[in-house]
């Protein structure tokens, strides 16, 4: 598979522009380009994270621009931009002003880089990822969302922490709902294939499940202001590269069910396999009755954000 021409980042702030800078070091493309509204921010950040090459020793050319126009022939673009939600802001008003963001990068998509692979990552990322496809009209399979990566390797973390073992060795699942109803899927979780039920009691358990649906929120309470973007930019480099790569990866993402699961015409966390052309399959895991339950919670509260994004409260 040869190198491709050119990833898009789109927004230059904390995820962006590192993850601009890990994509760099991975040597996936020829550019990666960052662009932002905010003039001086992606050219600033490109230009620092250019000058480590000749240390680093990649050969990837990092740009930065505030026209959308810079996406053109784009072979994968990352959205990332979008507000995080301040003090007196509805999670109604975050929506609508995220997806007004999503909708117009997804037109330039669709007008400049119509080939693109996309992953989208604005929250609430599996709303933004279905608003993103319905805006671009681009296939199913080429855009999704990077969530249960994210909180899976928080999971497997937790369970490493617990166990003193290598956190690479600890794999399994988040699917669901990038939110407060996510669900670790502890009947598909093992340390190098030791179920994971074996090797810890159930209260131990329980608060690692916690602790992950919370980690998102626990690492904003530390920071005090801003939100994760180390994790956050590792995982989504991971799916990145699952793509640029053609690895057939099988990762959970966030990606369009139509039929799978039960489910039908709703973007949210299952595992999947990610190749070039995005993603190849979702691979329908079996869950316990009680993982189901939860996963079927999980779809209704993302139903609940698509009404609020349809019909917001202040048009009723
Ligand atoms: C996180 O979970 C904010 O979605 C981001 O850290």
């Amino acid at each position: 598979m040869g190198l491709l021409g050119k990833i898009a980042v789109l927004g230059a702030g904390n995820v962006g522009g590192s993850l601009a800078q890990r994509l760099a070091e991975a040597d996936l493309a020829r550019e990666v380009v960052l662009v932002d509204i905010v003039d001086g921010l992606p050219q600033g950040k490109a230009l620092d994270i250019q000058e480590s090459a000749p240390v680093l020793g990649f050969s990837t050319r990092v740009t930065g621009a505030t026209s959308l126009d810079a996406i053109a022939g784009a072979e994968i673009v990352v959205e990332t931009a979008g507000l995080a939600r301040k003090p007196g802001m509805s999670r109604s008003d975050l929506l609508s002003k995220n997806a007004a963001i999503v909708r117009e990068h997804a037109l330039a998509v669709k007008a400049k880089a119509p080939g693109a692979v996309c992953l989208v990552v604005t929250n609430p990322v599996d709303v933004m990822a279905q608003s993103f496809r319905e805006t671009s009209g681009l296939p199913a399979a080429r855009v999704f969302g990077e969530s249960g990566t994210l909180d899976t390797a928080r999971f497997r973390w937790f369970v490493a922490e617990a166990l003193s073992v290598a956190p690479r060795d600890v794999t399994g699942f988040v699917l669901g709902t990038h939110g407060d109803t996510m669900v670790p899927i502890l009947s598909h979780t093992s340390v190098s294939g030791v179920p994971l039920t074996r090797l810890l009691p159930k209260e131990r358990l329980d608060k690692i499940v916690e602790r992950t649906r919370q980690g998102g929120g626990e690492i904003v309470n530390l920071l005090k202001a801003g939100s994760a973007y180390f994790a956050p930019s590792a995982t989504q480099a991971e799916l990145v590269r699952a793509v640029a790569r053609d690895e057939h990866r099988l990762l959970s993402a966030t990606a369009y069910l139509g039929g799978e699961f039960g489910e039908r015409d709703i973007y949210i966390g299952v595992p999947v396999v990610i190749g070039r052309g995005g993603i190849e399959k979702v691979v329908e895991v079996d869950l316990n009755p009680e993982e189901h339950e939860a996963f079927r919670a999980s779809v209704a509260a993302v139903r609940a954000d698509l009404a609020l994004l349809s019909h917001p409260p202040s048009a009723a």
